[in-house]
């Protein structure tokens, strides 16, 4: 049973990260998606909003498991029994830090390997900052984003402004 994980902030979660959770599902038996709860990083949702936009976009994925974490996730990984822990890498510059902490986390835990799978190229330009920045100023974020997690999006917009 080969069990992997794929952390990452998901604030909020795009098509970016679909695909690369799509590609992982059918390479591993389990894969547990890992939501960093880390107010230090002020998310824009908290992560039981995150925990329910991913649950509500992977709901066709019957071996995918929506979970959060504190603390490292190389010990979470170890916790959840998974051996494989998987990073998009969208282009160069994601590489030199994704190394640092592959290598990091391989020193602390050397039977869990970090899994790297190329963002499909449409996606390449996508992150979480460029959807929130858009949606701040009310343009379109259709491109971005499952159409269902729009209005949850433009709605933290709205409240902020009053
Ligand atoms: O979506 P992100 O923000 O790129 O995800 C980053 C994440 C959550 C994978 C990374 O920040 C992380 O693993 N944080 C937990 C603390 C940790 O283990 N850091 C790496 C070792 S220094």
């Amino acid at each position: 049973m080969k069990r992997a994980i794929y952390p990452g902030s998901f604030d909020p979660v795009t098509f970016g990260h679909i695909d690369i959770i799509e590609r992982s599902a059918k390479m591993a038996d389990e894969l547990v998606v890992a939501i960093l709860n880390n107010s230090a990083k002020n998310p824009l949702f908290s992560v039981k909003e995150r925990v329910s936009m991913l649950e509500e976009i992977t709901n066709h994925l019957p071996n995918v498991e929506i979970t959060y974490f504190d603390g490292l996730l190389i010990d979470y990984a170890k916790k959840m029994e998974a051996s494989i822990i998987i990073r998009g890498l969208r282009a160069v510059t994601d590489f030199e830090y994704e190394l640092q902490i592959a290598q990091t986390n391989r020193i602390i835990n050397s039977h869990i390997d970090t899994i790297f799978l190329t963002t499909s190229l449409e996606y390449a330009y996508l992150s979480s900052t460029i959807v929130k920045e858009v949606a701040s100023y009310g343009g379109d974020i259709s491109n971005f984003v499952p159409e269902k997690l729009v209005h949850r999006i433009y709605q933290k917009y709205t409240n902020v402004q009053g």
